[in-house]
């Protein structure tokens, strides 16, 4: 029996087969752009991890604040202050827009608040202000809020019945998205502006603003998820950004923690201010480890230069997608 063979026996019997079955490989090591499998064979990374280690899983800087974070404290509570969570709030502020941030552990979980932030608006507007707008091949994650919010019946299959008031509409579809509108009291619109997981579908640029338009006008949260287009993926620091436009709030995670599991919302201060003391919180959301994680990362994404060699051949690839659905 090979290591393979034998480790495989073991996924079997020991875990859930949720994932069925694995790619036959087993990482052992990284080192620069290679992962290393247990025989020592080397495979160049074209995953980085499903954008996560976006600044690579054996940065020199990120390890060193790891080990010297793990070496002062990882995790005390959210019951306390935390300098580290600051840090990494600071620069998404910096980063994106002027406002404040809540710290959770994944993509599904900062989408999860963000579902209840947009409840939370509906509410103080009228009772019945609860329907979400979201859309169809999109993904938000496997939670029963974030899978709801997800525009896909294979995600859904076999758990309903689903959280009610999402409606899910066809992506760049500006007469649906007006109809919703007219016939729905709408608390929030939340979308992907590259849709990952339903197959890298690129939101049109007319359509983004008559997005944000329309949520103005009718008082709805404009929420992008940018768990997967976030923290300089797709050539600027979040992909709302090639549009000129302004969120109420953008969810992240991924490449946030370099692989660290760490989540974020980020809203303005109005936005923010929906969640009053009590009404939302995690355990381990923003503990020190995590939070040091996403101030290494997010410091490295603000160096001078970091865009210089990536942007133009994303800008071309953004392009090329664009011409290739036409
Ligand atoms: C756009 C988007 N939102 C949310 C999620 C869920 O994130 P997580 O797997 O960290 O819960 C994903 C994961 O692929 C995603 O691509």
């Amino acid at each position: 029996m090979t290591k393979l063979d034998n480790i495989q026996k073991q996924d079997k019997e020991f875990l859930f087969q949720n994932y069925g079955d694995r790619l036959p490989v087993a990482f052992k090591k990284v080192e620069g752009p290679y992962l290393y499998d247990i025989d020592g064979k080397a495979y160049l990374d074209f995953l980085s991890g499903i954008s996560v280690t976006n600044i690579g899983g054996d940065n020199s800087k990120f390890i060193a604040k790891m080990h010297e974070q793990i070496d002062s404290v990882i995790h005390t509570s959210n019951w306390f202050y935390n300098q580290e969570q600051i840090e990494a709030a600071k620069h998404i502020s910096r980063l994106a827009f002027k406002g404040r941030t809540l710290f959770v552990n994944s993509g599904a979980e900062a989408n999860e608040a963000a579902i209840k932030i947009a409840r939370k608006h509906g509410m103080s507007k009228s009772e019945d202000c609860y329907h979400i707008i979201t859309f169809t091949k999109s993904f938000h994650g496997r939670t029963f809020g974030a899978m709801s919010a997800t525009g896909n019946p294979k995600i859904h299959t076999g758990f309903g019945p689903l959280v009610p008031g999402f409606i899910h509409l066809p992506f760049n579809d500006e007469k649906a998205l007006k109809t919703a509108f007219e016939t729905h009291n709408v608390c929030a619109v939340m979308t992907e502006l590259i849709q990952g997981e339903g197959g890298i579908n690129l939101v049109d640029e007319q359509f983004v603003k008559t997005l944000e338009s329309y949520s103005k006008k009718h008082n709805a949260l404009f929420i992008i998820d940018e768990v997967q287009t976030g923290i300089g993926r797709t050539g600027t620091h979040f992909v709302y950004q090639h549009f000129g436009i302004q969120p109420d709030l953008i969810t992240l995670a991924k490449g946030l923690g370099n692989g660290i599991p760490i989540g974020a919302v980020h809203a303005t201060g109005k936005t923010a201010a929906l969640i009053t003391p009590g009404t939302h919180g995690t355990t381990f959301g923003g503990n020190h480890l995590a939070s040091a994680a996403a101030d290494v990362v997010l410091n490295t994404i603000s160096e001078p230069g970091f865009f210089r060699t990536c942007k133009p051949s994303l800008r071309i690839s953004i392009f090329n997608f664009k011409s290739a659905e036409k």
